[in-house]
C-alpha cells in the first residue's frame, strides 16, 4: 500500500465515524485546509520531475476528490440525522382539540355585568349603550338638571376644555343616565333597558375612585307606577344575591329626573363580625345599605324627548355595579379593583369558562 492509499483510508475512516458538524469541519481544515495535508500533498507536485508527476499526481488528485466527498455526504447525512431528531421531538398533532387553559381572568366588574346582563334579559331588558364622552344637555338638562342647579356642582363633573363642533360644552359622563335619554330619543315605547358602563367624577378615596361603573334600567310603558318598580328591583336584587330573604326599603328621596323620588336600601345582617345581605335591616343584629337610587321618570324628562308624559310613564333606577361586587363578593377597598395587581385578579377574578347563567346560578 502506497504512502497516499494509507492516508486515503485513514482520512476516509475518521470522516465516516465523525459524529458532529464541528468534527468534520476539523478534518476539512486538517486535510483540505491551508496547510492541510492533502494541500500539502498537491504543493509538491510543482517541485515534481514530469515523470513523477504523471504517475503520482493523478493519485493526489484522486486523494483530494475523495476526501472532498466524503466530507459533504458526511456532512449532509448529520444534518439529516439532525432534522430527522428535531422533527421527532418537536412535533404537534393539529388533529388534537385545543387545550383550554385560560391565561387571564374575567374581572369581578365584568362577572357582574354579564350576571345583570342576564338577570335582566330573563325579565325582558335589552342592554343599550351610549358615548362616555358626553355632551351637557344629554348628562344634564334632558335629565332636568339645568344649568343652575346644584347637583351639576354635587357632581363633580370633569369638562373638557373646548365645546365640541356644534358649539356644545362636552364632558365625561357622570353617570349612565344620559343612556336613559339616547334610548327614549332613538327606540320607540314601549322601552325596558338596562345600561351598564363607566362613569366618570373627580372624586378619589377608599370609597370613590375617578372612574367608576353604574348600571341603569329604564321602563317606559303605559300605567307603570311604583309596584312595578318595586317588585322588578327585588327580583333582581334576590336573583343577583341568590336569597329569597332580600327586603327592601324605599326611603323618599329627590333625583331632578324622578318624580317621586326613591333611595333603595337593602336589609343585610351581621354574621362573624361581617354584613351579609339579607333579612329584615330592623331585626336585632341587623341593618340597612343604601343600593340604589331610583323613581318614576319626570314628565319633563318624557317631554324632553319627544313623548308624551300624559301617555307614557316610567320607572328608572341607578346603582353603582362596583359596590355591588363588593358587596356580593367580599372585597374591602374599592381602588384594588383599579390598580391590575395580578395577585388581586387570581384570587377574585373568575374563570373564563364561569358564564353565568340563571339556571346555574348567576354567581356560581
Ligand atoms: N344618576 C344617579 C346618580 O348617579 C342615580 C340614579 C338615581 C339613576 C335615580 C336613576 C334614578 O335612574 O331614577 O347618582
Amino acid at each position: 500500500m502506497t504512502e497516499i492509499s494509507h492516508l486515503k483510508s485513514g482520512l476516509l475512516a475518521d470522516i465516516a465515524a465523525a459524529e458532529t458538524a464541528d468534527a468534520i469541519e476539523a478534518l476539512r481544515v486538517g486535510a483540505l485546509g491551508k496547510s492541510g495535508v492533502v494541500t500539502g500533498l498537491l504543493k509538491t507536485l510543482g517541485a515534481m520531475t514530469p515523470e513523477e508527476r504523471q504517475s503520482k499526481g493523478p493519485e493526489i488528485h484522486d486523494l483530494r476528490e475523495a476526501v472532498t466527498d466524503a466530507i459533504a455526504s458526511r456532512k449532509a447525512a448529520l444534518e439529516g440525522a439532525a432534522l430527522e431528531a428535531r422533527l421527532a421531538a418537536e412535533w404537534i398533532d393539529m388533529t388534537l382539540p385545543a387545550e383550554a387553559v385560560p391565561q387571564g381572568s374575567i374581572h369581578p366588574v365584568s362577572q357582574v355585568m354579564d350576571e345583570l346582563a342576564e338577570i335582566f334579559a330573563d325579565l325582558g331588558f335589552a342592554v343599550a349603550t351610549g358615548p362616555e364622552i358626553e355632551d351637557d344637555w344629554h348628562n344634564f338638562s334632558a335629565l332636568n338638571i339645568p344649568e343652575t342647579h346644584p347637583a351639576r356642582a354635587m357632581h363633580d363633573t370633569f369638562y373638557f376644555p373646548d365645546k365640541d363642533g356644534e358649539g356644545r360644552d362636552m364632558l365625561l359622563r357622570t353617570h349612565t343616565s344620559p343612556v336613559q335619554i339616547r334610548t327614549m330619543m332613538t327606540t320607540p315605547a314601549p322601552i325596558r333597558i338596562i345600561a351598564p358602563g363607566r362613569v366618570y367624577r373627580s372624586d378619589s378615596d377608599a370609597t370613590h375612585t375617578p372612574m367608576f361603573h353604574q348600571i341603569e334600567g329604564l321602563v317606559i310603558d303605559k300605567a307603570i307606577h311604583m309596584g312595578h318598580l318595586k317588585w322588578t328591583l327585588e327580583t333582581f336584587l334576590k336573583a343577583f344575591f341568590e336569597r329569597d330573604d332580600i327586603v327592601l326599603r324605599l326611603r323618599p328621596s329627590y333625583f331632578p329626573f324622578t318624580e317621586p323620588s326613591a333611595e333603595v336600601d337593602v336589609g343585610f345582617t351581621w354574621e362573624k363580625g361581617k354584613r351579609v345581605i339579607g333579612g329584615h335591616g330592623d331585626d336585632d343584629n341587623g341593618g340597612w345599605m343604601e343600593v340604589l337610587g331610583s323613581g318614576m321618570v319626570h314628565p319633563k324628562v318624557i317631554t324632553a324627548c319627544g313623548l308624551d308624559p300624559a301617555e307614557w310613564q316610567g320607572f328608572a333606577f341607578g346603582c353603582g355595579i362596583d359596590r355591588l361586587a363588593m358587596l356580593k363578593y367580599g372585597m374591602e377597598d374599592l381602588r384594588a379593583f383599579f390598580d391590575g395587581d395580578l395577585r388581586w385578579l387570581k384570587h377574585y377574578g373568575f374563570s373564563a369558562l364561569d358564564v353565568p347563567t340563571l339556571s346555574g346560578g348567576v354567581g356560581a
